[in-house]
Formats: C-alpha cells, sequence, structure tokens
C-alpha cells in the first residue's frame, strides 16, 4: 500500500519566524515558573454566581460583537476599573481613556505594533518580563538596559543612556517600566523617582510605558501614585491586568491611553474584541468583591514567599542571596558565580523541578547568569519545601553549591 509523501510546509514558511514552539509535555512536579497564581485562591464560586447573574440579566448581548459597547470593552468592567484606578493608583480617567485587551501581552503588542519599526531603540529595565524583552528581539528593536538597585530603575543611568543616545542622534521610542511590584526584582519605584523618570521623559521627549500588573499584590497595601497619574504631559500609556489579581487563563486586562494613541492602537485591533464572558463576570465580580478579594491573596502570597525564604535559607543557606520583595509572585535569587542558571535549569528540570533562569530575564546575560527567577504563587507550601530540597541536591551535584546544609556538609 503506497502512502502519499507528507506535505511539507517548510519551503513556504517566510523568513524570520520565532523558532518552532516545542510540544507541551504537562507541568513539571515542582513548578516555580511562568506568572501562575495560586489556584486555591481562584474565586471560582463567587465567579459562577457572577456569570450567572449577568448572563440572566445581559446575555442577549452576545449577539452582537463587542455587546455593543464597542471596541474599547464591556463598559461596567472599564468603568469598574476606572473608579479602581483613581482609588489605588491616583489615575484620573473615564471609562472612555481604557480599552479591555485579552491580557496585558495584547497590550504590550499594540503599544509595539504602533510605536516601534525594526532599528528603534527602546530604554528598559535591565532585569524584566521576558515577554517584553521577547518582543522587542524579535520586532529588530535596540534594547538598552537601565540597571536596577533595590528601589528599582536607576535614575542616574536612565539620564546617562538618554544624554549618550541624545549625543548619538537616537531618540528612544519608549521608557518600558514596571515600577509597581517589578518583575522579576520585586521592588517598588518610589515616587520621587517616578517623579524624576517623568522629567527626564519630558525632558528628552521620550514617553513612558508604564506596566502596572503587579501592583495589587502589595504586602502593606501601599503604593505610590501611578507614573500616569503624576504625568502633567500626557505623554505616559499606563497598562494592566486581572491575570495576577483575579486568574491569568481569563486572559484580561486593559490599557490606559490618551485619545492620540487609543486611536491608533484601536485601528490594529482587528480582533472584533476580547473575550465577552470573562468580561462580564469580571465586572460583576469586580465591584463588590475586589477590594475583599485582593488582600485574602496577598496575605496567602506572603506565608508562601515566607515558605520560599524559609526553605532556600535551610536549603542553600549563604549560598542563595536574595531581597525580600514587597509583593509580587516572584523571588529573584542571586547564587554563587560558579552556577549558570541556564544548566541548572536543565539538571533541575530532568529531577521534576522548573525554574527560570536569570539570563531569559535580563538584557544583560553575564549579569543573569548566576541568577534565577522563583515563582511561590502556583505550588503548595509543600512542593515548595520539597522543590527547594531537590534543585539544592542537583545544584550542589552539578556545582558544589551549597557545599554546607544546615551544617551538614554534602
Ligand atoms: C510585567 C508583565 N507584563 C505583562 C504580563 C502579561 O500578563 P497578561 O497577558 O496575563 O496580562 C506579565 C505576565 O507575567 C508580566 O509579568
Amino acid at each position: 500500500m503506497s502512502t502519499a509523501a507528507r506535505f511539507d510546509f517548510a519551503p513556504l514558511l517566510p523568513a524570520g519566524l520565532p523558532a518552532p514552539a516545542a510540544r507541551w509535555t504537562g507541568l513539571a512536579k515542582y513548578s516555580f515558573v511562568g506568572g501562575n497564581i495560586d489556584p486555591d485562591q481562584v474565586p471560582v464560586d463567587a465567579l459562577l454566581d457572577a456569570l450567572s447573574a449577568v448572563l440572566k440579566r445581559e446575555g442577549k448581548m452576545l449577539a452582537t460583537y463587542g455587546l455593543a459597547h464597542g471596541p474599547q470593552g464591556y463598559r461596567p468592567l472599564r468603568e469598574f476599573l476606572a473608579a479602581k484606578l483613581k482609588r489605588d493608583a491616583g489615575i484620573a480617567c473615564t471609562d472612555d481613556d481604557i480599552m479591555v485587551v485579552s491580557g496585558s501581552l495584547q497590550a504590550l503588542d499594540l503599544v509595539n505594533a504602533t510605536l516601534l519599526t525594526r532599528g528603534d531603540t527602546v530604554l528598559i529595565e535591565q532585569e524584566t518580563y521576558q515577554g517584553a524583552l521577547n518582543r522587542l528581539t524579535r520586532l529588530g528593536v535596540n534594547v538598552v538596559g537601565i540597571p536596577l538597585d533595590q528601589e528599582g530603575m536607576r535614575m542616574d543611568a536612565l539620564a546617562a543612556a538618554l544624554a549618550d543616545l541624545k549625543r548619538r542622534g537616537v531618540t528612544p521610542k519608549y521608557i518600558y517600566t514596571i515600577p509597581t511590584v517589578q518583575n522579576p526584582t520585586g521592588s517598588i519605584l518610589p515616587e520621587t523617582r517616578r517623579a524624576e523618570m517623568l522629567k527626564l521623559s519630558q525632558q528628552y521627549g521620550v514617553p513612558v510605558f508604564e506596566d502596572d500588573c503587579y501592583a495589587d499584590l502589595i504586602w502593606n497595601g501601599q503604593r505610590p501614585p501611578a507614573i500616569h497619574a503624576m504625568s502633567r504631559h500626557g505623554g505616559v500609556i499606563h497598562i494592566g491586568s486581572f491575570s495576577k489579581s483575579i486568574a491569568p487563563a481569563l486572559r484580561v486586562g486593559f490599557i490606559v491611553a490618551p485619545w492620540e494613541m487609543m486611536s491608533r492602537m484601536l485601528a490594529l485591533k482587528t480582533d472584533a474584541g476580547s473575550g465577552a464572558l470573562e468580561q462580564m463576570a469580571l465586572a460583576e465580580f469586580c465591584a463588590p468583591h475586589f477590594s475583599t478579594h485582593v488582600p485574602k491573596l496577598t496575605r496567602g502570597l506572603r506565608k508562601k514567599l515566607d515558605t520560599l525564604m524559609e526553605a532556600l535559607n535551610e536549603q542553600f543557606g549563604t549560598a542563595a542571596e536574595f531581597e525580600d520583595p514587597k509583593g509580587g509572585i516572584f523571588l529573584w535569587v542571586k547564587l554563587p558565580d560558579n552556577v549558570d542558571t541556564l544548566k541548572l535549569y536543565q539538571a533541575a528540570l530532568a529531577a521534576g523541578v522548573a525554574i527560570n533562569p536569570g539570563p531569559e530575564w535580563s538584557v544583560n546575560k553575564p549579569h543573569g547568569r548566576s541568577r534565577m527567577r522563583l515563582c511561590f504563587a502556583s505550588p503548595t507550601h509543600d512542593e515548595i519545601r520539597k522543590g527547594i530540597a531537590t534543585l539544592a541536591e542537583v545544584c550542589h551535584r552539578e556545582f558544589g553549591v551549597p557545599a554546607r546544609i544546615s551544617n551538614v556538609t554534602r
């Protein structure tokens, strides 16, 4: 029996595609990767009630693209956001200044598609969100990494980079920052630095692109005003998400931008609207429950962080260095210089532990080499302890680090 030769797509693929994806093989037994949250903190019952109530009341609107609320998204959700942004972040905007998008990743794509072309330059925190970094690399954009300290992006370094680029005749397209619980370092940019950033933004004519998706997850609930809120010149694009406060699989994020940018991004958002059920359920849930849900969530996250820091101290001793982050779901860990976390990642994965190797979260690959990012939100307390114990064993076997654990030489 003859079999037909398999159709070959390879000659048809245009140049410049990203490398093909690997097949999904499931989560590792001990998964410290990605931006997943705590499954026990998803308000499933309340979301069910919310969805049921809103569908009974307004379900017939699903007959119309965009629920007849226009391309910027379900209006009650935008109204909730406008009130929340005013209360928590000091942003004075109305629902007309907000666009609901399919996760803040779509926000990154829309802002980039509106502003960037190959060969452009952007300024970005040296340690940053891999999703932002990969997009820029793929677009052929020059990425200038600005070093961070415990308080976030260093303004002296930002000023020096802007001055240097100006001398070379380069005007960057934006300053991308995650100022409120930085990914991966967990810092919060103080108000004074925010003001300095805005001054530099104005001086050099470079807008600020503020990614605030962790801003709800602060242990003491205290946050500085958003950079957007402090701006007098309107040169700030602000994005946020429900992924970290409610659930990432919902895929609901948002953009606050002046109409000059919003109108351009709307012209590029050609997907006929983001998922309606998610927007309806969120609006119905959030209006009465968001402000009581979040403190519960952060209390649980803080406990998991404590477990992770204890486990690291116990298993790695002084070999693992880290700052106690002010919120969020990640711990950024420095291991001794001889540890290559890209290699550690491979060896740990074979033992059932998934970590994010530092170089993937850094513009400065040598700086990221001995660092790793650990997400503590999704594993259980027990998984955190066991996963870190396994990681220490693998790291000891591969790199001789840690040499001693709890005064026991390995
Ligand atoms: C800084 C930052 N921005 C954006 C995103 C994308 O989030 P989402 O598309 O789920 O809203 C993430 C996800 O981890 C992130 O860490």
